[in-house]
């Protein structure tokens, strides 16, 4: 099963480098081109490929790792997705930049943190997610942490819990595949409605929940 995945950034990365430490192989693009990822791909080893996003969308299992705002551009065009599997890895934040002064907003509970709750009129994040994937067979994962500690799945003698949801059977039992293989330990939070908001950040009830299963 191939994975590819679209976005670089924290949240592309961190996962690239946790398939890589385990030996597991992935296509990554971003939006400048596979010449953006030759240092990347030079620290994480031989089973990680740069491409372009068209190659990692080409993936029988594809993390879209990018800014909500960023979707439309990032996934439009691409072909068909033919009930292939795309991980949803996305929260409804935006992220501040530090001098706008939303950054210094005192109403804002997540400025210290640099981001802000986008409001989504009673939505969570994968019910406008999948608008943007027609025909494709959406699960929600790896979202929930914050992605300095998702790179080490296995840690204090245990494994870090990783959540998932989805509403296809079959395509939450290839994700747990991957999460398993990764090293993590997978819960199955039920279908998107439920799962995903639980654990969607900033406010999701399980949102930067880091359970360690002993
Ligand atoms: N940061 C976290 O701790 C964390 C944890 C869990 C979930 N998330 C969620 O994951 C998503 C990404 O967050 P992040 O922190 O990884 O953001 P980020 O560091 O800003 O990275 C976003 C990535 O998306 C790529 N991108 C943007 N537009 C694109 C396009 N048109 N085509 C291809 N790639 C495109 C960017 O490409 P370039 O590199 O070329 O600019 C970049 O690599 C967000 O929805 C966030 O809420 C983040």
């Amino acid at each position: 099963m191939s994975i590819g995945i679209i976005g670089s950034g924290g949240l592309g990365s961190n996962v690239a480098r946790a398939l890589a430490r385990k030996g597991l192989s992935a296509t990554i693009s971003n939006s400048r081109g596979p010449a953006s990822l030759a240092l990347l791909v030079e620290e994480l080893g031989p089973s990680i490929k740069a491409g372009t996003v068209a190659q990692a969308a080409s993936a029988d299992v594809v993390l879209v790792a990018v800014r909500l705002e960023g979707l439309a551009k990032a996934l439009g065009g691409l072909p068909a997705w033919h009930g292939r599997i795309v991980i949803d890895g996305t929260n409804p934040v935006e992220f501040l930049d530090p001098d706008s002064p939303d950054a210094k907003d005192p109403t804002n509970p997540l400025a210290a943190y640099g981001i802000k709750a986008i409001d989504l009129v009673g939505k969570h994040s994968s019910e406008v997610f999948r608008e943007f994937v027609p025909g494709a067979r959406v699960v929600k994962a790896f979202n929930h942490l914050d992605v300095q500690v998702l790179s080490q799945p296995e840690v204090s003698g245990g494994q870090r819990v990783q959540f998932f949801s989805g509403d296809d059977a079959a395509a939450k039992a290839e994700v747990r595949k991957i999460l398993e293989a990764i090293g993590y330990f997978a819960v199955d939070l039920g279908s998107l409605d439920v799962g995903g908001r639980l654990a969607q950040l900033p406010f999701g009830p399980l949102a930067a929940t880091n359970f360690i299963k002993i």
